[in-house]
């Protein structure tokens, strides 16, 4: 594996010789865990050559104290990277893909961007800009075949596949399902921020998205129902849930019904100090 940080020195790494295959990409923000040891374990399998950044985006995060504290943990993500197959690891500084300032200029439509995560008692809309703005950067840099995104983050995933069709960028956006503990709680680099307490309360999450989707399943149409049930049981937990919304996964228009068609049913919270969210694909019947 080589490790490389400048934008020039990925340039004349990937120039050398591209392999067999397409090229692969992860772009994540380090403090890697094994929901991204999947990522790149499928694009190694999967490509050529995988290209893996380590990037804490400034221009993604509403909060100062939230970016002061992301953890930083460069040594250990290499190994990780490498242990699961990543050809070239990339850790840019800010200049490399903010040469002019931290102006987040990438957006795609606020009907994606403004909800859920986007509405202003989440991350705000600008949450979303940073994203695109950082991916497309990314993308420029490490020209991809296949990128891969994790379905954890649900919305995410919908505006890079918006983002990529709007611009109309020869890469296929690869969802990958969402890696869980053995207690069902979705890996996520924040949960090193929960104390054993907040750990547990935060297990209701999964566990109300688990009775949801069996639900539905059952037969239950109505996604009002659905939202209630998810909504009481975190509120029985203790857990005021910032949203929980029932959506297109691709338009992330609001679904009232089951259609036959999948629905995302998605939850964010915060558990002690710590922002979560979740989500599940609930296939219902038609
Ligand atoms: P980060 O949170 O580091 O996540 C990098 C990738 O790993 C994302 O595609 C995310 O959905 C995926 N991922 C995280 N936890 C996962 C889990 N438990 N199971 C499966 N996949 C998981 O998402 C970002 O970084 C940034 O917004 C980024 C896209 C890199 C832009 O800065």
């Amino acid at each position: 594996m080589k490790r490389v940080t400048s934008r020039s020195e990925l340039s004349a790494v990937l120039a050398e010789g591209s392999g067999d295959g397409p090229r692969g990409f992860v772009p994540t923000m380090g403090a890697l865990h094994a929901g991204h040891r999947e990522l790149i374990s499928r694009a190694s399998i999967e490509c050529g050559r995988v290209v893996v950044s380590a990037f804490v985006n400034p221009t993604q995060f509403d909060d100062a104290t939230d970016l002061a504290s992301y953890p930083r943990e460069p040594e250990a993500d290499a190994k990780l990277a490498q242990a699961a197959g990543c050809d070239v690891f990339w850790t840019p500084a800010v200049e490399d893909l903010y040469p002019d300032g931290l102006e987040a200029d990438v957006r795609v439509t606020d009907d994606l961007t403004s909800v859920l995560c986007g509405a202003e008692e989440g991350r705000g809309p600008d949450h979303f800009a940073g994203v695109t703005t950082v991916v497309s950067r990314l993308f420029d840099a490490v020209r991809p075949d296949i990128a891969y995104f994790g379905e954890k983050d649900a919305q995410q995933l919908a505006v890079i596949r918006r983002m990529t069709t709007d611009q109309q960028l020869p890469i296929e956006i690869r969802g990958i399902p969402t890696v869980r503990d053995p207690d069902g709680l979705a890996l996520s680099s924040r949960n090193l921020r929960l104390d054993a307490r907040s750990r547990e309360q935060a297990l209701a999450i999964p566990r109300a998205l688990r009775e949801a989707s069996e639900m539905a399943m059952s037969g239950e149409r109505s996604t009002d129902s659905l939202t209630r049930h998810v909504r009481h049981l975190l509120i029985e937990n203790g857990i005021e849930p910032e949203y929980v919304e029932a959506r297109d996964p691709d338009d992330l228009a609001p679904v009232a019904e089951m259609n036959g068609r999948p629905v995302l049913l998605a939850v964010a919270a915060t558990v002690g100090e710590v922002r979560l969210i979740d989500n599940v694909i609930l296939e219902g019947r038609s």
